[in-house]
């Protein structure tokens, strides 16, 4: 950790410092500069000032060469941030002040004139606004692909018998395509999240001012349509007081994070060389410094902990939040990094678990092999002792309880025990039994609605398809 030494104060802001004599120190600028990651948003306060100036003009507030100068000076500080042809300095504090002051410098006096009737309070939530905006579409073509990739995945392996597990317990067989399109669902339902929220927060904040509104005859309808929203805001308190737009949208990257996680822990498990079940590409795994044997599921796990990082997120600028009076605070510029951060972990796992859904290999063998253990189809034999013999579910339970105890004993599974044997513990068992105690008739006979029988999937594959919106 750096030391601070040379705290020395400095002249004062030429942008806000009218009242002060005396400058601020070293430590004051360091806690206080945003700068170093706001800078992400020029692109949205260039936006947002071009859309301001134009309805100063519009209003008569700025004469048409004030506009046409502040115009082009934008334009230029654009192109030189985008060049890397642009100066930084913590002392301006954020990516706002950074572009004002540089506009004086290209135009002189008129640059002064464009914060008229506006507050870096209400800029900056527009600003991040935007950028949210963004991140969410950018995120929704992201989902959409690995949308595609699950049900290509579910369709390829529609029949292919594996153990469904609860607890992690051998449960009931399943299909691998059943398993895939359980994911499907989620990311669908992450979707859907994703596109409500954006609806939600498309309102403009921009005219709130520094939280009363102004005095200037300012329209605001106009700058909103200019940006895109669907309206401005209607409280300008709340309009410059409120993060629930950044709280949703790092909600909505948590929870379709933790889906993300589910996965990445299957995708760990099943990739052990105890379960077997898939092979990841070389594209997605690394190998061992001391075991040549190795093949990490490297991706996976920084899915699996990225997704903590996103949930983090949400919680520490929920606790930013929770106990600010209105209007703006300060603390309120704690709000962007962390954002930042979750968007850019989130799209990073998206991509990464879209590309290991797509290059995945299926064994095949290896997952009906471990419908072998655990008696998996234990609850086959007891519905069929109720379809069949009529035997209420509950004795039936009890009936297929003794007869895998018995097996259990003999060493055997459930399809190894002979009639007999079968009988021993309920006597009217005949030779039909048999037909339901296999994975293959287990899975065919699950055809109730979103089942798990192969041909249930491939209708779900279908549907599916259908339900991914562009
Ligand atoms: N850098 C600030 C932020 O990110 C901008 C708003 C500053 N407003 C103020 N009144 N100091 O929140």
């Amino acid at each position: 950790m750096s030391r601070q030494k040379n705290d020395t104060a400095k002249s004062s802001n030429s942008l806000w410092g009218g009242r002060f004599e005396g400058g601020t120190s070293d430590i004051m600028e360091k806690i206080n500069a945003s700068i170093g990651f706001d800078k992400l948003l020029y692109s949205q306060d260039i936006a947002g000032s071009l859309a301001h100036s134009e309805m100063l003009e519009k209003i008569g507030v700025l004469s048409r060469e004030d506009a046409a100068q502040i115009r082009i000076g934008l334009m230029q500080i654009k192109q030189e941030i985008e060049e890397g042809d642009f100066t930084y300095d913590p002392k301006l504090e954020d990516i706002h002040m950074h572009i004002e002051s540089r506009l004086t410098e290209i135009i002189g006096e008129a640059a002064g004139r464009l914060h008229t009737a506006r507050s870096r309070n209400d800029q900056v939530a527009l600003d991040f606004k935007l950028w949210i905006r963004e991140a969410y579409d950018d995120l929704d073509d992201a989902l959409k692909a690995f949308q595609e990739a699950l049900v290509d995945k579910a369709e390829a392996h529609h029949d292919v018998i594996m153990p469904g597990f609860t607890h992690l317990q051998s449960a009931q067989p399943v299909t691998f395509g059943h398993h895939m399109l359980a994911y499907f669902e989620m990311f669908t339902r992450d979707r859907s999240r994703l596109q409500d929220a954006r609806i939600r927060m498309n309102e403009s904040p921009l005219g709130a001012a520094a939280l009363a509104g102004t005095s200037f005859p300012i329209d605001r309808f106009m700058t909103a349509k200019a940006l895109g929203f669907d309206r401005p805001t209607a409280n300008s308190l709340d309009s410059v007081a409120s993060r629930d737009f950044a709280l949703e949208f790092l909600s909505v990257a948590s929870i379709c994070a933790s889906h993300v996680s589910r996965l990445a822990e299957e995708i760990v498990i099943w990739s052990s060389a105890q379960f077997n079940y898939i092979g990841l590409s070389d594209k997605f795994t690394t190998g061992s410094s001391i075991m040549p044997q190795k093949r990490n599921p490297d991706a996976a796990e920084l899915c699996r902990a990225k997704a903590g990082r996103i949930i983090g997120a949400l919680s520490s600028l929920l606790i930013v939040m929770k106990g600010l009076p209105l209007a703006y605070s300060k603390d309120m510029q704690e709000d962007k990094e962390a954002t930042f951060d979750a968007a850019d972990s989130f799209s990073l796992i998206i991509a990464a678990m879209t590309g290991m859904i797509k290059d995945m290999t299926v064994h095949k063998e290896e997952m009906r092999a471990s419908c072998d253990a655990g008696f998996i189809t234990a609850t086959d034999l007891a519905d069929w002792l109720v379809r069949v013999l009529k035997m209420p579910f509950r004795q039936a339970h009890h009936v297929t309880g003794t007869l895998v105890a018995l097996a259990e004993a003999q060493g055997c599974d459930l399809d190894g025990l002979t009639l007999a044997q079968m009988q021993s513990a309920e006597s009217s068992i005949t030779q039909a039994v048999f037909d339901v105690l296999s994975p293959e008739s287990s899975v065919a006979s699950r055809i109730s609605y979103g089942g798990t029988a192969p041909s249930e999937v491939l209708k779900q594959v279908k549907s599916a398809r259908d339900r991914i919106i562009d």
